[in-house]
């Protein structure tokens, strides 16, 4: 049962690895006077071309994990595990959880002929979730479904730096490039560490779309609706808490989570301090 004196835990936050964590950048940003834990499923990476099965299995392990750390409410910061798991997830779990979709919905708001590119992981693609919506929002728009298998993994290595991850880009985008407009929606979270490669293949007239606004403000109206929304007024506090854990465990993997999550918040020029926990 959720009262209000919930209000001050954190919010658990995954995904499979560290592609969440540029969710929990938005999160952060929006929502700074919430605490939160983030797993990383390093470890498991990449979630996206495993069966549904087994990829509900890892999200019921995490989330059980996370549940530890007396978390509030749940954000499932992976388009994939959240196709795969959440119907489950809420189920069994006595706590507001915000699931992630690909943006369709805005995409379709913006553009309502031409082709709508939905970059995902296979199994987002695959799954009912998506293919429902596609269905519902269909105009007279083409929906093309961009499976990126492989794209995860080169994220997970460095956060996007190899060489070979243009390449691989070139070969799935150029063949776009000829449309005057076209809307790419980044339906896996990893992806949008590579949003600059991106932008730079599909060319300044396509029109880049990801979840992760929409996932922080869906966060906000249930914690409103739970009534379990934090506040400090910010003398009082002045710092976000945030603990990151990675399922790797290894150093590199919680510094390169650490580096990705301030490059993020100084892209989106937010001017707080995070407070790391150990
Ligand atoms: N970040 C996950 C998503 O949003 C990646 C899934 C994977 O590990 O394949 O779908």
């Amino acid at each position: 049962m959720m009262t209000e004196s919930c209000s001050s835990l954190p919010i658990g936050v995954f995904d499979s690895g560290i592609g969440g964590i540029s969710v929990l950048a938005e999160l952060i940003y929006c929502l700074p006077e919430e605490g939160y834990v983030y797993y990383g499923d390093s470890v498991n990476a990449p979630y996206g071309v495993r069966n549904k099965d087994e990829i509900k299995e890892l999200s019921f392990q995490v989330t059980n994990h996370l549940m530890k750390y007396g978390i509030k409410g749940l954000v499932v910061a992976c388009n994939t595990a959240s196709s795969a798991a959440v119907n489950e997830l809420r189920e069994a779990f006595n706590i507001p959880i915000v699931a992630m979709e690909p943006a369709l919905k805005p995409a379709v708001e913006l553009q309502n002929t031409g082709k709508i590119i939905v970059m995902a992981t296979p199994l987002t693609l695959m799954e009912k979730k998506f293919n429902s919506l596609s269905n519902r929002l269909n105009n007279n728009t083409e929906i093309i479904k961009l499976p990126c298998p492989g794209l995860v993994e080169m994220i997970e290595e460095d956060g996007g730096k190899g060489p070979e991850l243009k390449e691989y880009l070139e070969a799935l985008l150029l063949p776009f490039k000829k449309d005057d407009r076209n809307v790419i929606v980044l339906g896996c979270t990893h992806y949008i560490f590579v949003k600059d490669i991106i932008r730079e293949i599909a060319g300044e007239q396509a029109c880049l779309i990801d979840g992760n606004r929409g996932t922080a403000r869906q966060l906000e109206r249930l914690l409103k609706q739970y009534q379990i929304l934090r506040s400090c007024n910010k003398e009082e506090k002045g710092y976000t808490e945030v603990k990151i854990l990675n399922s790797a465990n290894e150093n590199n993997k919680l510094a390169l989570s650490k580096t990705l999550l301030e490059k993020h918040l100084n892209l989106l020029e937010w001017k707080g301090q995070l407070k790391y926990l150990r």
